[in-house]
């Protein structure tokens, strides 16, 4: 079978790990780079595909398949509309965009030229992402009650001497929360309302460096998450799984999943219940079990995936309605911690249906 011609646009931090990815794929080939950066950068003189200034020299010189978008989130919607202006699917880097209404006129392109939209949220492809959203569907705890989630890392305090990352939209809310919104919404079902609180106490930037939220599912579970990159901890996915190499392992567990049957912890997969089955209580005592899978490449996953998609072979595991409804999520965190009300999604959601009609 063909393999997929796919740019990239966009070769920093993440666009240099797509670009690997696509090197050493089977799936895939590698048929151009765009950045502004200058052509006698070392890192693009050592790239082995031809390279262009722009994405739109790069469409109409290279002729893709696919496209990634690695650039900053402002850019991601007049590329991704230039893609489906040409006839290109893609996988945009998250999020979508920097709002939903945005993103919402992506999805009307995408869908008016028939491309395929996959956002980047790359941790769905864990094998035990896969799994955990196996053991809630599946019904092993039960009904879902609650779910009660953490990411808390310290970042380095170098990490700030970058201007835009102590303003607006440079928070752990966009840059951190938003994955563990996805992964809430992937595991758990669809979320109907979200309250926020956000605290900028600890540096004193303008951006948050904490923020708390309570939300509500569709199917009735509640939930809470806390968010924070001012604070020493063991409780990350990246910790969790040990996914990425800035972040030593842990093992430890920053989600739980609490159904009427039992528990589950993520995303070592843990899953707590009676020891005896048939009685369910709290007089009874509990055991758990590891849940054992093997993990995989996610980058590689995922575009392996991308090919699937566009072939048709599968669908979409994070399609571009799937990213804005967790951008949707996710912003309504900032927008209720501003006008100290909690936001019903139902809004958003019926534009973003309405967008991918
Ligand atoms: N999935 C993930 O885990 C993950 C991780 C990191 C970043 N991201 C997302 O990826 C995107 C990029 O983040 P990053 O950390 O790699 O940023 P970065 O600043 O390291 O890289 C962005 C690149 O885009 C290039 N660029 C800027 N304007 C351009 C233009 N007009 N045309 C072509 N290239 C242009 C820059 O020169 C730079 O090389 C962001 O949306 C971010 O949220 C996702």
């Amino acid at each position: 079978m063909k393999r997929l011609r796919i740019g990239v646009v966009g070769a920093g931090l993440i666009g240099r790990k797509h670009i690997a990815t696509i090197l050493a794929s089977q799936d895939a080939e590698l048929c151009g780079v765009a950045d502004t950066l200058p052509a006698d950068d070392p890192y693009v003189r050592s790239l082995p595909v031809p390279y262009f200034a722009s994405h739109r020299e790069l469409l109409s010189a290279a002729k893709p398949d696919a496209m990634v978008i690695a650039t900053p989130n402002r850019l991601h919607v007049p590329m991704g509309i230039d893609c489906a202006r040409a006839g290109v699917h893609m996988l945009v880097e998250k999020p979508i965009a920097d709002t939903v209404a945005l993103a919402c006129e992506l999805l009307r392109e995408a869908k008016r030229a028939n491309v395929r939209i996959l956002v980047g949220h790359h941790r769905r492809y864990h094998a035990q992402a896969q799994e955990a959203r196996r053991i809630v569907a599946g019904g092993r705890l039960g009904k879902l009650v609650a779910v009660t989630a953490l990411w808390a890392t310290r970042k380095p305090d170098p990490y700030f001497d970058t201007a835009w990352r102590r303003v607006a939209g440079g928070g752990p809310i966009l840059i951190n929360l938003i994955h563990e919104i996805d992964m809430l919404r992937y595991l758990g079902g669809e979320l109907a309302s979200v309250a926020g609180v956000t605290s900028h106490a600890m540096r004193g930037f303008d951006v948050e460096d904490t923020a708390a939220a309570t939300f509500a599912y569709a199917n009735g579970a509640l939930g809470t998450i806390l968010c924070t990159d001012a604070a020493v901890s063991p409780w990350t996915i990246e910790q969790g799984l040990g996914e990425n190499p800035v972040f030593p392992y842990t093992g430890e567990n920053g989600f739980r999943f609490l159904g009427t049957a039992g528990a589950l912890e993520f995303p070592q997969l843990k899953v707590w219940s009676s020891r005896d089955p048939a009685k369910v209580g709290w007089d009874q005592p509990l055991a758990s079990e590891p849940v054992k899978v093997v993990d995989r490449d996610v980058y590689a996953e995922q575009i392996r995936h991308l090919r699937a998609v566009v072939d048709g072979r599968e669908a979409p595991v994070v399609s571009g309605e799937d990213g804005t409804r967790t951008l949707a999520a996710t912003l309504a965190v900032h927008e209720s911690a501003r006008t100290r009300a909690p936001v019903d999604l139902a809004r958003d959601y019926a534009a973003i249906d309405d967008a991918s009609r």
